[in-house]
């Protein structure tokens, strides 16, 4: 069964920026699979590879020419398998990126709908019936192609939507209905893809953009439907595989559709942001963690309180440090105010994520051309830096080569610099991750409970079975009314006092306590 997801502390990998195995300055399959005992090391126990499908790379491989088929330049499918057969022998799990959604425009399917011929995969796409039906409310790309009609797009034009019909029908000229046996033969091509991978031995997906694929639901209730007809499949069929959502909603995601965990993602005005990217426009950081905090813990709360009762039974909220889609944390905090957060989500429920990089802090940059559709994305995904020598240890090729720029700013730091440092980010977060799989009580064998917050206060006080954690990212030192019998520190970043009925934290500390079991 799924118990293993449980435990789980997931590694992400931009397989373009890891490790370049083999010098042509852009990292591969096999540059992953020799740094597993790295990842290893770390305290990571599964792992998240961005699409390495064959691809234009448009959108970084989000847009897939061919599902079946690794992209040359991360390698062959003799090289994936070496490296699921390593990782497993590690007791390390992998996740694939699923992209359902669209395609790339270069995919077979859509190069043959499109010719204005009759073929299998006419309705493989959403096309209107003529090229001067051109509804404003759609992203559609018009006139572009010999077939009559305009197509609609999931996200850059080159990536045209799969059709899985409308749940509300407003043009029945050309909108399936997301019944319809067009809209399910979709999904079954989308089944036979996830079976190809499954059958190889992966443990399940990461899903982009989950919630995209029927039209005009907005209550997600037809996308719901499919993604659970995909899960009784997986249940049925691959027991042991999870599907993770790119989603955002744990009560969609988990509960109507089924997912087995949904990422907390970074969007404008929901808890995640509150809690790490509040960033306003003249540079001011209202982050709950920020430097000279002065965020709002309720923000969060609202809406991760009702999140988690209702979907806890059912499957995981995932914490990330950052993706491969927004600024990275040294952006918006310093480093000592990234320690804190990744303890907050080490003791966390779900199950956590880690961008690589981000376990030595790498930075996001600001000063790089767009690569691959990345765009503002493009400074989080910069080559991991691993040592002093050259491009950082990240590739043997000229400097020129190299997919992105290394880092080579003022103070950057490389896994060298940091892994023999018990003071490093890197040795924190190694500790912490250490600490919560030592105690089951922090991954999710407990609850969570709320023990001291206040809306625009600090600091925040929460309670995971036998442990409580006291977090203050503000300047001052907190005192909170705390029945402190029996209670004994386990784990703190900065400094508190714990004192008959109370307890202080620190300003910008963090401070694990743990009951004694009676
Ligand atoms: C998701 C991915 C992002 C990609 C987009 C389109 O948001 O995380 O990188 O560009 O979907 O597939
Ligand atoms: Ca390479």
């Amino acid at each position: 069964m799924t118990e293993w997801l449980k435990n789980a502390v997931f590694y992400e990998i931009y397989p373009q920026s890891f490790y370049d195995s083999n010098s042509d300055g852009i990292g591969d399959l096999r540059g992953i699979t020799v740094k597993l005992d790295y990842i290893r090391e770390l305290g990571c126990n599964a792992i998240w590879i961005n699409p390495i499908y064959d691809s234009p790379f448009m959108d970084a491989g989000y847009d897939v020419r061919d599902y079946y088929k690794i992209a040359p330049r991360y390698g062959t499918m003799e090289d994936f398998e070496h490296l699921l057969g390593e990782a497993h022998k590690r007791d390390i799990k992998i996740l694939l990126d699923l992209v359902p959604g669209h395609t790339s425009d270069t995919n077979e399917w859509f190069q043959k709908a499109k010719t204005g011929f009759p073929t299998e995969y006419d309705d493989r796409y959403i096309f209107t019936k003529c090229v001067w039906d051109a509804p404003p409310e759609y992203r559609l790309m018009c006139g572009v192609c010999e077939r009559d009609g305009n197509y609609l797009v999931n996200y850059f034009s080159s990536q045209p939507a799969l059709n899985y019909g409308f749940y509300e029908i407003t043009h029945p000229e050309w909108q399936m209905s997301s019944d319809s046996p067009e809209a399910w033969a979709t999904v079954d091509a989308l089944k036979d893809i996830m079976r190809f991978w499954l059958d190889k031995g992966i443990d399940g997906f990461r899903v982009d953009m989950a919630d995209s694929l029927v039209k005009n639901d907005d209550e997600k209730i037809a996308t719901a439907k499919i993604w659970r007809d995909i899960r009784s499949m997986m249940d049925r069929d691959y027991p042991d595989a999870v599907l993770i959502s790119e989603w955002c909603s744990p009560q969609r995601a988990i509960v109507n559709a089924g997912f087995h965990a949904d990422f907390y993602l970074d969007h404008q005005g929901n808890g995640y942001n509150a809690l790490f990217r509040k960033k306003m426009g003249d540079g001011e950081n209202l982050s709950f963690f920020a430097d000279g905090a002065h965020g709002d813990i309720d923000a969060f709360l609202a809406e991760y309180l009702p999140a988690y009762y209702y979907s806890k039974d059912y499957g995981y909220i995932s914490f990330m440090t950052n993706n491969h889609d927004m600024p990275r944390a040294p952006f918006y905090m310093s480093e000592w105010m990234i320690r804190l957060t990744h303890a907050f989500m080490m003791t966390m429920p779900g199950v956590p994520f880690i961008y690589y990089g981000d376990e030595i802090a790498m930075r996001y940059r600001t000063d790089l051309v767009s690569k691959e559709g990345g765009f503002s994305r493009t400074g989080s995904r910069t080559p991991m830096q691993w040592n002093s020598e050259k491009n950082m240890g990240f590739s043997d090729a000229d400097e020129d080569m190299l997919y992105l720029p290394v880092d080579h700013s003022e103070g950057s730091s490389t896994v060298e610099s940091q892994i023999n440092d018990p003071a490093s980010v890197y040795s924190n977060l190694k500790n912490l991750i250490a600490l919560r799989k030592a105690n089951p009580e922090l991954m999710n064998e407990s609850g969570f409970e709320v023990v001291y917050s206040k809306a625009n206060e600090y600091p925040f006080v929460y309670r995971r079975g036998s442990f409580t954690a006291f977090v203050n990212p503000s300047d001052d030192d907190k005192t909170v009314e705390y029945d402190t019998a029996g209670a004994k520190e386990y784990y703190f970043l900065g400094g508190y006092e714990i004192n008959e009925g109370s307890v202080t934290i620190r300003s910008r500390s963090f401070l694990l306590i743990r009951h004694e079991q009676s």
